[in-house]
């Protein structure tokens, strides 16, 4: 195992764990269309190809925590507490939501995968129950994921 040595607690304990990650999944449904409002439909057409006109995917959210696991639980989280969280700041405002107009969080924003990850990260930071946000994952399809990382 990975051990850290940290000088400043080198009286009471010379060694500290390795941070451990844990992830949560979650998924949801939305449309969404991706245009740059003040491009030509012709631009639009070049730049996003098929996704300048409205459709829906099923989405796949991963948020991963890291932390070391309290030694009365065992864990970084409670998976329970970081669903709840998972699910009040991001799945709740965007299952079966238009994310070019029904999200106040994504008001102006062109919403890739990219730019969903990163706003998804905003959200989430704030509202963990514990443990630090290390990584976003979206999964867009079968062929596209974004992740964001700390
Ligand atoms: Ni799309």
């Amino acid at each position: 195992m990975l051990k850290i040595r940290t000088a400043e607690h080198a009286s009471a304990s010379t060694e500290v764990p390795a941070l451990v990650l844990i992830t949560r999944r979650a998924t949801f449904a939305a449309a969404h269309v991706l245009r740059h409002e003040g491009w030509t439909e012709a631009e639009n057409r070049r730049v996003f190809g098929a996704c300048s006109g409205d459709h829906g995917h099923n989405y796949v959210l991963e948020v991963t925590v890291g932390g070391v696991p309290e030694p009365g639980t065992g864990m970084v989280v409670n998976l329970k507490d970081l669903d709840h969280a998972m699910r009040e700041a991001v799945i709740a405002k965007v299952d079966h939501k238009h994310l070019n107009r029904d999200v106040d969080f994504l008001a102006g924003v062109i919403p890739t995968a990219e730019n969903l990850a990163l706003a998804f990260w905003r959200e989430l930071e704030p509202r963990l129950p514990g443990g630090s946000l290390e990584r976003v994952r979206l999964v867009e399809s079968d062929n596209n994921s974004v992740e964001v990382r700390r």
